[in-house]
């Protein structure tokens, strides 16, 4: 995720955003710069790679200024490269601009702006806003930035300077975190509190659609209606190392509270008014009639999300998909050809067998359509369509934000192709929309309810065999529950579909067996009640994961964890949180590693 320093103050600005960076690093970013106001003009030096060879290339040139702004990218918009790399600049080179965000109205505002003359280097989202705020100012810098986000639409944290104004700078917020840290003849803007915790503990925490005027002695935060606000100075008790986790313990904890973020990045930019628009997609209804079959390809908890994405794509679109594990489907001379398509899914975009299965697809004729986290990663640059996830890094080695994001992407893909072959009716089609707009908050919901499997955790953390047992999309969730346990408490387990118990696992079920189990499919819920009644008579301990409406459930299951009511079709994007909670808690009461599980790698680059 982008990273954002600013300061203002009476020291050589060029050490503190370089040093402010490098704790920014943690977040993930592949290219960095700085803009730094010095003999009345703006020196800007960025760059592709890592913050050492920014941090080289400004020691040979130390601009010399007290005012600057520096900037760690994740690129979202265009592949990582010098050019759109932050900050970026406006025509004149007098503005100045850092963003972490996703500006989702850019290409309208670019097509206006190039009508009005403005020329265009990169391809960001983020070059709309240095060309904006330029438009919009008329001598006076809040101002213009006050009118340029009140015409953005989507995630914005700012920071802002013009060659005009050396004495202040401005930042604002909307959806992406920023902080202002307060010092004594200077003052910072952040992206996150340890690039400032060296140099002051006291610091504002903006909400969104705050606006922040800065000078080295004053702060002065604004609504958008440029009305003042006061703030509430917070003063930061925490060490460096939880201040990178934002207060939580671990990363993957950090990662979960992410997920309604992550799912909304992902969602709401592809939908412009109540329709989905897949960016960077072309796949019409033609090149659908002319689709045989789907094919889904990817591995691990990507794969889990594939086998999500086939049960709603034949249900919803009623195209046939097939669901491979990339290492075999590599090897197994699939039948392949120009009438299928081939969905990728990899968060790291770099997993060696994902790969290879697309080279493969490809060389055999089929379409590409990658759904992948990282820009300008392998599998992205492989693929003619690329729908990208906006999860952000992820450092837990454990996946849980990415695979919400890739769950939400798959159902922007089931909806929209169902639409384009007109198996949803207009109605219909809404409804889905709307559903899928209520995920972030009911996320929320999910992720208030840790505490119940906390406690669940604390009771069973020794257990030695724990089964998860689901039907239908409970299955695909199931799956994707135990792994999620296997790999971070190295508690062995095995999911299965509820009605596979009877043909043999049955058998393991013994007094005090551990078993698992999402219901939340309305037309399976008496079949799972039943499973549920057949492995509590011998003797199994049961969680119930379930939509609150599901009364009975507390008649059946020993813990139930309520999750909100939802259609039963989206469920899956809610309902796996808590099984990535009970994972977590499980590896934290056992003491494990939870970040850096043994023998995994986030990124598996061989075979
Ligand atoms: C599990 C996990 C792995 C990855 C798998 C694929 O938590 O992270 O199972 O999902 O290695 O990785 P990507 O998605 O990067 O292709």
């Amino acid at each position: 995720m982008c990273g954002i320093v600013g300061y203002i103050g009476d020291k050589k600005v060029a050490p503190i955003l370089i040093n402010g960076l490098k704790k920014l690093e943690y977040r993930g970013y592949d290219s960095s710069g700085v803009a730094i106001f010095g003999d009345n003009n703006l020196d800007v030096i960025k760059c592709k790679g890592r913050l050492s060879i920014l941090e080289s290339k400004v020691l040979e040139n130390m601009p010399s200024g007290t005012m600057g702004i520096g900037h760690t990218r994740w690129a979202t918009h265009g592949e990582p490269n010098d050019v759109n790399s932050h900050p970026h600049i406006s025509n004149s080179g007098k503005i100045a601009v850092v963003h972490n965000g996703i500006i989702e109205n850019y290409l309208k505002l670019k097509e206006f702006l190039q009508s009005q003359g403005y020329d265009f280097k990169s391809d960001t989202d983020t070059e709309v806003v240095a060309h904006l705020v330029e438009y919009h100012y008329k001598g006076n810098l809040i101002e213009a930035v006050i009118e340029s986000i009140n015409e953005i639409e989507g995630s914005y944290a700012l920071g802002v300077i013009c060659s005009d104004c050396p004495t202040e700078f401005i930042a604002a917020r909307k959806d992406s975190p920023l902080i202002v840290g307060l010092g004594k003849g200077e003052n910072f803007i952040a992206s996150d509190i340890p690039a400032i915790l060296e140099y002051t503990r006291e610091i504002y925490i903006l909400e969104d659609k705050e606006i922040v005027h800065l000078t080295k002695d004053d702060v002065k935060v604004y609504n958008i209606h440029g009305a003042e606000v006061k703030k509430e100075i917070f003063n930061v008790t925490w060490d460096v190392s939880s201040a990178e986790k934002s207060g939580y313990e671990h990363f993957m904890m950090k990662e979960m509270f992410e997920e309604p973020k992550v799912i909304k990045d992902t969602i709401s930019p592809r939908i412009e008014n109540d329709k989905i628009v897949l960016d960077n997609v072309s796949i019409s209804k033609e090149d659908l009639d002319n689709i045989d079959k789907i094919y889904i390809v990817a591995c691990g908890t990507a794969y889990h999300a594939g086998v999500v994405g086939k049960y709603i794509i034949e249900k919803l679109a009623r195209i046939p998909v097939e669901i491979d594990i990339a290492s075999e489907f590599r090897y197994r001379d699939p039948l392949i050809s120009d009438r299928n398509l081939v969905i990728i899914i990899s968060q790291s975009g770099e997993t060696l067998d994902t790969l290879v299965a697309l080279k493969e697809s490809k060389k055999r004729g089929a379409k590409i359509l990658s759904i992948v986290n990282v820009v300008g990663s392998s599998i992205a640059r492989e693929s003619e369509n690329v729908l990208y996830t906006w999860a952000g890094p992820e450092i837990s080695v454990a996946s849980t934000k990415a695979y919400n994001a890739q769950l939400a992407a798959l159902y922007l893909i089931a909806f929209d192709f169902a639409y384009k072959k007109g198996r949803l009716d207009e109605a219909t089609y809404k409804s889905c929309i709307k559903e899928l707009k209520s995920l972030p908050s009911k996320t929320e919901e999910v992720l208030a309810n840790k505490e119940i499997i906390q406690k669940f955790a604390s009771q069973h953390y020794n257990a030695k065999s724990i089964f998860f047992i689901g039907r239908g999309l409970d299955y695909a969730l199931s799956m994707e529950g135990s792994l999620k346990l296997k790999e971070i408490s190295y508690i062995h387990s095995e999911a299965y579909a509820g009605g596979e118990l009877k043909h043999g696992t049955i058998a393991l079920i013994e007094k005090g067996t551990l078993v698992i189990c999402p219901v939340t499919q309305d037309d399976l819920v008496d079949k799972m009640i039943s499973n549920i009644r057949e492995v509590k008579a011998r003797g199994a301990v049961v969680m119930a994961i379930t939509q609150k409406k599901n009364k009975d459930m507390e008649k059946t299951a020993d813990v139930v964890i309520n999750i909100p009511d939802i259609d039963p079709l989206v469920a899956p994007v809610i309902a796996v949180t808590p099984l990535q909670l009970f994972a977590y808690y499980m590896a934290v009461e056992k003491g494990c590693d939870v970040d850096k599980p043994r023998n995994l790698a986030k990124s598996v680059t061989v075979e």
